[in-house]
């Protein structure tokens, strides 16, 4: 597996990480949450992404690479959620960041995010004193924030991150134009998340009130040929070797998803002339298409 450096944060991460949001999942039983992550690791797909909210996802990673922690690079976000604090104020994050660490049974999560907050939250100085102090406080080694649009284009601009974690796919190519070149420039790691664009080609119809809904749309209306590519193979090799991304995270819970994403990443960039058509096909039918959070 390839590996980069992320940004200037003195951390190398992979060229396709594991979006462990589906790991939470409680019908996932235990004995395929260990092997997922065992394989993982394996594989050298040595970056994990999580989230407080995503279910048991921490805890898991907790108990079964808590003995591999030096392995891998791990990533999680914070904000809301912590019994006895009001959301999004300086000590919910504070608290968030050290209840992370006992889940992950870890001294050192490598990146905290803060997960989405709007831009108002992201100003707030006591929210961004929490993360700082500890960071300091030797409890991550890097800042990020998660996020989309005017939030994520403040949070790239205001120095207080060495981070950052956004929608790169086919469906969702804006920050390839703007964010993605900005943050190179100025030295943050860059983490895309939703690198399959939810996997959308899978409805047939719409798949209405779903996540992958909006990105389903705009499918349909770029009218994409895969040519010769299968759509899982199109979409990764599109995000994962995009200038500017470090390491794209495809969300799975299954380890052969998993198995078959590495090969894809490992084939390398698709043709330019590939990658043109493309950029193209979303620049003629951007109609207001906004990064998803
Ligand atoms: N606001 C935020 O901070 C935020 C928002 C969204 C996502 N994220 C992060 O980004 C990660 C990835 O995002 P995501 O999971 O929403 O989107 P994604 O990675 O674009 O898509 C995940 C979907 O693709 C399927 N899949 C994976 N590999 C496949 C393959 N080879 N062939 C066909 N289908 C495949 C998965 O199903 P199977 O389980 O069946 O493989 C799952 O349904 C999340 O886990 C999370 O860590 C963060």
């Amino acid at each position: 597996m390839e590996r980069r450096p992320f940004g200037t944060t003195g951390l190398t991460v992979p060229a396709l990480g594991l979006g462990a949001g589906p790991l939470g999942d409680g019908r996932l039983d235990e004995a395929a949450a260990a092997r997922l992550l065992q394989g993982a690791l394996d594989l050298g797909v040595t970056l994990v992404d999580t989230a407080r909210s995503y279910g048991l996802s921490e805890e898991r990673i907790g108990r079964h690479l808590a003995h591999r922690r030096g392995e891998f690079v791990l990533t999680t976000k914070v904000g809301y959620g912590v019994e006895g604090e009001a959301d999004w104020t300086g000590p919910c994050v504070a608290r968030g960041i050290d209840e992370a660490l006992r889940r992950l049974r870890t001294e050192v999560v490598d990146v905290v995010f803060l997960h989405s907050c709007p831009l108002e939250t992201l100003r707030d100085p006591a929210i961004l004193r929490a993360l700082e102090q500890a960071r300091r406080a030797g409890k991550l080694r890097a800042a990020g924030y998660s996020g989309e649009n005017e939030p994520l284009r403040w949070a790239l601009e205001s120095g207080a991150f060495g981070a950052l974690e956004c929608s790169v796919n086919l469906c969702d190519q804006r920050s390839l134009a703007d964010a993605l070149p900005a943050a190179v420039a100025r030295g943050l790691g860059v983490i895309a998340k939703r690198p399959l664009a939810n996997a959308p080609w899978a409805h047939a119809e719409r798949p209405a009130g779903q996540y992958v809904e909006r990105y389903w749309e705009r499918l349909q209306a770029m009218q994409l040929d895969p040519g010769p590519f299968d759509w899982d193979e199109l979409a990764l090799r599109f995000t994962a070797h995009a200038p500017g991304v470090a390491c794209a995270i495809a969300g799975t819970a299954s380890l052969e998803h998993l198995e078959r994403n590495v090969r894809l990443v490992e084939r390398g960039p698709l043709p330019a002339s590939a990658v043109a058509a493309l950029r193209q096909a979303f620049a003629a039918h951007d109609d207001g298409w906004e990064g998803e959070v």
